[in-house]
């Protein structure tokens, strides 16, 4: 056994770290899985646990064993399987600081921030308990005399899913939530940086009596392999997907052999808009959280912020002052509010979307460089002076970096917005109320908020539009994704 004991000292229940993979209801550990998965902390470098990784034998079990278990799950009531999921909850409840502690050590985030995940992530699972209850189907008037038209809801079957590592709790929670709620069965790739959060995930989904194969925890550095067999076996009926724009392109196009039903959450380059009368401290605090929530790694994390002329200086300044009070640090240090950065290749692109910016005339406001800590921590940065041209407009820099933009008008800052292929999250400032309604309808995303930088919450539904994929998780929608539609027609009935 190679678990860090640091993290296992810190641990109140140290089972909830294994260094195994759960295959269609079988823990299977290195011994019978030769390749291994290293898992390190970002902060340190640290091997935190050598899991194994899985080949397409266990994939195949996994996807056997789900598709047998799926049948007996979606007969059974649902109140009952929302009973199963009501337990889930609740240990999640019950276990909420190891696996907060579990979550910091492997993808870094400050443990703050690593509370509120397992809270945010926890709120799908009760969701979901709840409705799994209100699959509603419907009546609808017949077209002729002797006609009984009904519509009912139907599980898809067997499902796939591949998370990214930037939310290592709450992204298994919410694709795992709706599909065991809706009947499915879910068989699960997590990514290779953070799979222990969801194999912890999948210890307390068994101690709360989910059936055996329902769900399997199947961590892998053959990423490729699972993306094409899920897409080939006709057993998979539905993939949930949420990484890069280009991966997802690639899923979806092997999935169309199948015609595969998919969601697909892909990247963001969020526009945060600040108009000349927005409340301006209203507006930093805003841009602080949707910039700079866990270090600028995720899909609905401003990329580019647009601040108009009349308040661009005064913004800047209250942006770089609060930026300044950041402070960088592991994520367990006391305080701390950026944590490193999940790895190099994300510090390079980082320093690539500044040098780029520089070389054409935006200037650093606060950080711009590498910082003292050295490894994959880096200088939340703040650029004035950003323009179209440079890289950080186009690309979604997925780090502490905040390009501020200087537009003049309403007509010109929602084309900028609008001009990118991405259509996930959207923000703006405003308080003129018919500027608020036109600014919201003609920005082209699937979420916008509106005064505020946080939108996420199960209640509501999340996913974009364009290139940002589609399929919706959370709300009363979320579900949908996870069922079909059947019309029965009832013929020759009395008329
Ligand atoms: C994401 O980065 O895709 C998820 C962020 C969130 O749920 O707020």
């Amino acid at each position: 056994m190679t678990i860090s004991a640091k993290l296992l000292a810190q641990l109140t229940d140290k089972t909830l770290v294994m260094e195994a993979a759960f295959v269609g209801g079988v823990w299977k550990g290195i011994d019978e899985i030769s390749s291994v998965l290293e898992v390190r902390n970002p902060s340190t470098g640290d091997i935190l646990a050598s899991i194994p990784s899985v080949g397409l034998d266990d994939i195949r079990s996994a996807i056997n064993a789900a598709k047998d278990a799926q049948v007996k799950w979606a007969a059974e009531s649902a109140k009952e399987r929302a009973a199963v999921l009501s337990n889930l909850f609740r240990l999640v409840l019950a276990n909420a600081e190891d696996l907060a502690i579990i979550l910091t050590s492997e993808m870094g985030k400050p443990i703050a921030e690593a509370r509120g995940e397992i809270a945010y992530g926890a709120s799908y699972i009760e969701w979901y308990a709840e409705e799994a209850k209100r699959v509603y189907g419907d009546t609808i008037p017949g077209h002729q005399a002797d006609k009984r038209i009904m519509v009912i809801k139907q599980p898809v079957g067997v499902v796939a899913g591949i998370a990214p590592w930037n939310f290592p709790n709450a992204m298994v929670t919410r694709k795992v939530a709706p599909a065991l709620a809706a009947g499915c069965a879910i068989v699960f790739k997590p990514a290779a940086e953070t799979p222990l959060s969801s194999i912890a995930l999948a210890i307390l989904a068994e101690r709360a009596g989910l059936p055996k194969g329902l769900f399997s925890v199947l961590p892998t550095m053959r990423a490729s392999e699972f993306g094409e067999e899920i897409c080939r076996n006709p057993i998979v009926k539905k993939l949930t997907f949420t990484g890069s724009t280009e991966v997802g392109r690639l899923l979806m196009a092997q999935g169309a052999q199948k015609v595969m039903k998919l969601s697909l959450e892909l990247g963001g380059n969020a526009p945060f808009i600040v108009f000349g009368d927005a409340d301006l401290d209203a507006a930093v605090e805003g841009a602080m959280i949707s910039k700079f929530r866990n270090a600028g790694q995720t899909c609905v994390c401003a990329n580019r912020i647009y601040a108009q002329s009349s308040i661009y200086d005064e913004f800047v300044s209250k942006l770089a002052e609060r930026v300044k009070g950041l402070q960088v640090a592991d994520g367990f240090s006391e305080g701390t509010s950026i944590g490193p950065l999940i790895n190099q290749k994300a510090v390079d692109k980082l320093s690539a979307h500044v040098e780029d910016a520089l070389s054409k005339g935006a200037r650093v406001v606060v950080g711009g460089r590498q910082h003292e800590r050295g490894g994959t921590f880096v200088q939340p940065t703040v650029l004035a002076d950003v323009r179209a041209d440079m890289k950080v407009a186009r690309e979604e820099t997925f780090a502490p970096l905040a390009p501020v933009f200087r537009f003049e008008t309403v007509d010109e800052v929602i084309k900028l917005a609008n001009d990118t292929e991405f259509g996930l999250a959207a923000y703006f400032f405003a308080n003129d109320l018919r500027n608020v309604w036109k600014v919201t309808e003609a920005l082209e995303y699937g979420m916008v908020g509106v005064n505020t930088g946080l939108i996420s919450t199960e209640v509501a539904p999340f996913g974009g539009v364009k290139q940002s994929g589609f399929g919706r998780e959370g709300s009363k929608y979320g579900l949908d994704d996870y069922l079909s539609l059947k019309y029965v027609c009832l013929g020759n009935m009395a008329a």
